[in-house]
């Protein structure tokens, strides 16, 4: 049965740009949509951009522009960059609009009325150089509990304890670097309390979440809801508290009415100005988030206890997905995996990366990898080999040897044509289940069937002897072809296309039934086309390189370092190990600071070869680069050469210390030879 769902990414903050792991949620969702519609249901895609809260007004004051601006310029990035990964949202709007407002407005007096709502003083640190109240993460300190130095306010990162900013112990603004000092406010409080049976029951729901997160939500209920903070000082760039005057809504109050307010805006856009309430008030349709594991806590508490203390439509299902890693670790911009949507797609077609990433979201919360030789090996094996490979190997049959013009389906086909039913099937309530991995492998199973047909039947042999077996067998290989592509279809858009144009059908795939329809017999096919080339390894290397920022080798830009322990022992290695690292004495014979690099300095090091090498080391903060000239000093001589936007480093300066300022050059004797070897 057909079914209205609403369906929601999370809001991108405009307060920078979108990256490959903003579009695991936006290309999963994106994905989900699509296959939704192409089962026949009525889903609309809504999202917005998050624009309110205290960092972004600080870096567009930063910026020298006013917050509207700021906002309005991430917004058209934002929409240019996820449309042109072919994110196709029904309504992409913003959280500083008058609907949102309108909702906010709506909610909160809603809560009030519920008496959900509650005022009182709170001791808290306020920067006087900056004039303003400083919220968590704009202080910093000592741990009050293990004595960490540079902690933020609400969390220690040594020791894991959570505190008030107040018991910080130095605490400095990151604002202005001075201290603050306390200061009482008055806040508005929603007694989060007061919806711990409705949460508890909402959220063991069989079907609203993955098991993983039921039980994580249900052990936050165990342990007691907090009263939850939703009012701001000025200065704050967002609502106003109608009843509170110089106070302003939390962002992350307003930023899920986000979602109502964009249903909103599409209703209007479209003709149908009740949408709104037709679909948050009376239920016509069901509402399904898709999130990553990070917001689990604002979507799982808060959102469905405002929502149900204002007597709308509660989130149906809450779809969490993990973070992505690039080759088993965090995206880093130092080794150029912190890869923005803009760099990918100046270097690559957007499709191979929502091929992959269709290939690899399943139904678990668990981080996703990025492996780029899984990257290219999938790609080139199943996108190209597999998929592609069928159509156009059958179809440039059809064309070359046998007239272009599809024949009869085989006697004999059905047992395939049955196979092929369950995998289109099976597809179908894979996606519906998030499960993309599955649907994907699905619809290659499907390719495998046909290209063993094709590859088993022998077209190239059998046409000499029999001429109509030959066009059978590539018709059935080609109506096999088409279901592969349908199934395909919600992650790899555009390519189902161009199928449809070599099959000789109008458009691009609409609806799953047409995979099982096996209706392309006696008529002409299109015109062959290049449907997807192949990649390689060396394609991903322009993006890492683009994506590197300027930075310091890892010694000097530690600046998170925690400075109350030393670093932890590495592993033990044995005596060869070290023996391959080959550290030779240096004589530096030039240096001079790097211009778009603060941390650099570029260094002429004299190892005694033929030519001295350059070396750019990340001690621009801790010495002047007169104060090297002259000096001896210790190279690994065998790194291999770094390319970086300024030059290429021949080799790395050993140095010691955290970092920044803090940070020693090893020292060599003064009488060492430049090139004799230190181990
Ligand atoms: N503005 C909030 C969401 C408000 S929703 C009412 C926010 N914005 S965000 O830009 O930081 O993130 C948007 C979404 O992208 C979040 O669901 C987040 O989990 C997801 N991701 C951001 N970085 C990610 C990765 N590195 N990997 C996977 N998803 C990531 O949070
Ligand atoms: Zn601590």
């Amino acid at each position: 049965m057909s079914e209205r769902v609403l369906v929601t990414a999370a809001l991108p903050y405009a307060n920078g740009s979108i990256h490959i792991g903003h579009l695991v949620e936006y290309l999963m969702t994106d994905i989900y949509v699509r296959a939704l519609k192409m089962a026949g249901h009525d889903a609309i895609f809504v999202c917005a951009d998050d624009t309110h809260g205290t960092p972004i007004e600080l870096n567009a004051r930063k910026a020298g522009v006013t917050p509207e601006a700021f906002v309005e310029r991430f917004a058209k990035e934002h929409l240019e960059d996820l449309t042109s990964f072919g994110v196709n949202f029904d309504s992409f709007y913003t959280t500083n609009s008058e609907e949102n407002r309108k909702w906010v407005h709506y909610i909160y007096e809603k809560l009030s009325e519920g008496g959900h709502v509650e005022r009182r003083s709170m001791d808290q640190l306020y920067d006087l150089e900056a004039e303003r109240f400083l919220p968590d993460r704009f202080v910093k300190g000592t741990c009050p509990r293990c004595g960490a130095h540079d902690q933020y306010g609400d969390v220690c990162e040594n020791c894991k304890s959570t505190y008030e900013p107040t018991e910080l112990k130095d605490p400095y603004s990151v604002i202005t670097g001075s201290k603050p000092v306390v200061r009482a406010s008055e806040h508005v409080f929603v007694r989060l309390g007061d919806f711990a049976d409705f949460l508890r029951e909402w959220s063991a729901k069989e079907g609203r979440l993955q098991p993983e997160i039921g039980r994580f939500v249900q052990s936050w209920l165990d342990n007691g809801l907090q009263d939850w903070c939703i009012s701001r000082d000025a200065p704050y760039f967002g609502f106003e508290i109608p009843d509170a005057k110089g106070k302003y809504f939390y962002v992350w109050l307003d930023a899920p009415i986000g979602y109502i307010a964009s249903t909103d805006h599409w209703g209007q856009v479209n003709g149908a100005p009740d949408a709104a309430n037709e679909i948050w008030k009376d239920k016509k349709a069901k509402v399904v988030h898709v999130i990553g594991k990070d917001i689990i806590y604002f979507h799982c508490l808060f959102w469905p206890a405002m929502l149900h203390a204002a007597k709308l439509n509660v989130p149906d299902h809450v779809r969490v997905h993990g973070f992505l890693m690039v080759n088993g670790v965090k995206m880093s911009k130092s080794r150029g995996t912190f890869i923005m949507a803009r760099t990918f797609r100046e270097h690559l077609d957007p499709i191979y990366l929502r091929y992959y990433f269709g290939s690899k979201v399943g139904q678990s919360p668990e981080d996703i990898d990025l492996s780029f030789e899984e990257f290219v090996n999938r790609v080139n094996a199943e996108f190209v080999n597999t998929l592609a490979n069928l159509v156009s190997r059958s179809a440039s049959f059809l064309k070359n040897k046998l007239g272009g013009k599809y024949g009869a389906l085989p006697k004999d086909a059905e047992p395939h044509l049955a196979e092929v039913r369950r995998l289109v099937a099976d597809a179908e309530a894979a996606y519906q289940a998030f499960d993309h991995a599955a649907a994907v492998r699905a619809a290659v199973q499907i390719a495998d069937l046909g290209n063993k047909l094709f590859q088993d039947g022998e077209p190239w042999n059998l046409i000499k002897t029999d001429q109509q077996a030959t066009l059978q067998l590539v018709t059935l290989c080609l109506n096999i072809a088409r279901a592969a592509t349908v199934v395909v279809a919600p992650v790899v858009p555009p390519y189902a296309e161009k199928v449809y144009g070599v099959l000789g059908l109008d458009g691009a795939p609409k609806s799953f039934e047409e995979a099982i329809r096996f209706d392309l017999l006696k008529r002409p096919m299109g015109e062959p086309e290049r449907l997807v080339d192949r990649i390689s390894l060396k394609q991903l290397d322009p993006i890492v390189e683009a994506s590197k920022e300027a930075e310091a080798p890892k010694a000097a830009d530690a600046d998170d370092d925690d400075e109350s322990a030393i670093e932890p022992i590495a592993d033990q290695i044995d005596i060869e190990t070290f023996l391959n690292i080959d550290l030779r004495v240096g004589l530096v014979v030039e240096a001079k600071k790097v211009k778009k690099a603060k941390k650099l300095l570029q260094l002429t090091v004299d190892l005694g070869e033929d030519k001295p090498r350059n070396i750019f080391a990340g001690i621009a903060q801790a010495y002047e680069p007169d104060a090297l000239v002259g000096k001896k000093v210790a190279v690994v001589a065998n790194l291999a050469p770094r390319k970086m936007s300024f030059g290429i480093s021949e080799g790395m300066v050993l140095a010691a210390g955290p970092g920044g300022a803090d940070v020693q050059v090893v020292d060599v004797p003064d009488d060492a030879t430049p090139g004799s070897r230190i181990r």
